[in-house]
């Protein structure tokens, strides 16, 4: 069977790059990656966007490992577990609570803005957190923190090779390793050939499969549709986390209102005025994030409203101002006072537990392949995440892969340089009669009404069936980015409501409301996805 690459065929002989890494993604995932890798290796960054447009950026919470004498990685672990709702993979999650407090200490040698109070680190506590463990800089700004810290690392040495508004269509692959990605400059509309003996997937989520995200536009499950179509794995898809608060308002993407305020106290109100989480958990407004959504649901329907109400007016302003600058000086502009009114919330798609399978050292099923970050799915987050550990899964894990780079390496001495790669010319036919920028919206419209917060068989089949239609009615991609990213969120799509539909079981961030049990005896397991030879 000849591969499926998107790319048609291209006018001019594409130009040829030759690199031993290209890390793929420049949020906190592939800029570890390749600071660490350039010390040894010739390294190239790729970004579909500029370095900052990132998920990390906006990340608010922190990073959540074990440092202090009240906490411990097992403490850590069995949070993670807990929350995970049964489906994390222990080793990997022995990992990341083990080697965590180590990366987390490295980081603040380049990035010395994390918030102290007398020389110590300040925690904060988040949902399903046990103690306060979460560290970050800026009160409320740790992404965009983290993120210029280690751009400012990564643009010190000379040997990353930053490509911007470059977007990699597909991994090259040959004799069933992967040897480099395809891509195409927005700017110029020049398609490279970069080939690498290694490459490192580190391109975020795909929360633009819904209308309403937390995630940039630039969001769009690329880098698991890449895999996928490169004949990697993909696994747990079903399992999309959504946020308790993110601000309600009618433009995607939303903003979220970071969990930690509710760890310094802020309360979740119906809109009767009552704490409608106590008694559900008993960590109340903290309990795990997938038990708190679900409660959000139940009480929007009870209710026939669209949103919740965070209130955080018993706070102290002056701590509220000083700890959630970004949160309290956004909700300003936007016409919120969160010293004095509550704001209205609502649950929003967030985070993909899910994505490109790999094992402890970060390798996919696809040699040469190897994925970090939310693309990622090492098996630490289970069924549901718990808060704070994306940046510390990104930072641990691509910390093993540049480990991991000498082994790889030295076993492929022959490059891939001299291969020559056939590009396919266009396999599917269609007049794109609706156009792209509807087809993604029609797309997140069918997530949204059928694979969103609590899903059904007869929904996900209707979702699954309307996908096909939207992927049948596209014409094969030129050279515009939105048509290429309209076929990744088509994948990605297709295999949440795929894997939601097999999963007859509610667990984690899945719901089912035709299946409202947790059934340990017949899906305590992981759904994986391979393409067919
Ligand atoms: C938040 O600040 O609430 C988000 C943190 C996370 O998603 O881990």
């Amino acid at each position: 069977m000849t591969r499926p690459y998107l790319l048609a065929s291209t006018d001019s002989e594409p130009v040829k790059r030759f690199y031993d890494v290209i890390v793929i993604g420049s949020g906190i995932a592939g800029l570890t990656a390749a600071v660490g890798a350039a010390r040894k290796w010739k390294v190239a960054l790729i970004s579909k966007s500029v370095l900052r447009d990132t998920t990390t950026f906006l990340a608010q919470g922190g990073i959540a490992a074990a440092l202090s004498d009240q906490d411990s990685p097992q403490l850590h672990f069995e949070d993670t577990i807990r929350a995970g709702a049964g489906l994390c993979k222990e080793e990997a999650v022995r990992i990341l609570v083990n080697e965590g407090p180590a990366r987390v200490r490295e980081l603040m040698e380049i990035c010395p803005k994390f918030d102290r109070a007398g020389g110590d680190l300040v925690l904060a506590s988040e949902g399903a957190h046990t103690v306060p463990r979460i560290v970050h800089a800026g009160g409320d700004a740790t992404g965009s923190e983290v993120a210029s810290a280690l751009t400012e690392a990564m643009q010190q040495g000379s040997r990353v090779q930053v490509l911007e508004h470059e977007f990699v269509i597909d991994l090259l692959t040959n004799g069933g390793h992967c040897i480099g990605a395809v891509s195409l400059n927005l700017k110029t509309g020049v398609f490279t050939l970069n080939y690498a003996t290694v490459t490192v997937l580190a391109t975020g989520g795909c929360g633009q499969v819904y209308t309403m995200t937390t995630n940039p536009v630039v969001a769009t499950g690329d880098g698991m549709a890449m895999a996928f179509r490169a004949g990697a794995t993909i696994g747990d898809m079903e399992f999309v986390q959504f946020h308790p608060t993110g601000l309600y308002s009618g433009n995607s993407p939303l903003f979220l209102i970071t969990e930690a305020l509710r760890g310094e106290g802020a309360y979740l109100l119906n809109h009767a005025g009552e704490r409608f989480m106590v008694g559900v958990h008993p960590q109340a407004e903290l309990g795990p994030r997938d038990v708190v959504v679900k409660e959000m649901v139940r009480q929007m329907q009870a209710e026939n409203q669209e949103y919740l109400l965070l209130d955080a007016t018993h706070l102290d302003c002056g701590m509220l101002k000083e700890r959630f600058p970004t949160v309290h000086d956004t909700l300003l502009n936007r016409g919120y006072n969160l010293c004095h009114e509550r704001i209205p919330v609502t649950p929003v798609c967030h985070y993909m537990m899910g994505g490109v399978v790999t094992d402890l050292w970060g390798r996919t099923t696809l040699p040469g392949l190897y994925a970090s970050g939310e693309v990622a799915n090492t098996g630490v987050h289970g069924a549901n995440r718990l808060a704070s550990n994306s940046l510390l899964e990104g930072l641990v894990f691509s910390d093993r892969i540049v480990r991991d780079l000498d082994r790889y390496i030295s076993s492929r001495e022959e490059s891939a340089r001299r291969l020559s790669i056939l590009l396919p010319g266009p396999s599917r036919q269609g007049n794109q009669a609706d156009g792209v920028a509807s087809g993604r919206k029609k797309l997140q419209q069918i997530m949204t009404s059928d694979v969103g917060m609590v899903r059904s068989e007869d929904g996900l089949m209707n979702a699954v069936r309307e996908l096909g239609l939207l992927l049948g009615s596209l014409r094969a991609p030129r050279a515009d980015l939105e048509e290429y990213e309209l076929f990744n969120l088509i994948t990605v799509a297709t295999h949440i409501a795929k894997a939601a539909l097999l999963r007859e079981e509610s667990r984690g961030a899945h719901q089912r409301d035709d299946h409202p049990e947790t059934d340990d005896i017949n899906w305590k397991r992981h759904i994986d996805f391979r393409l067919k030879g």
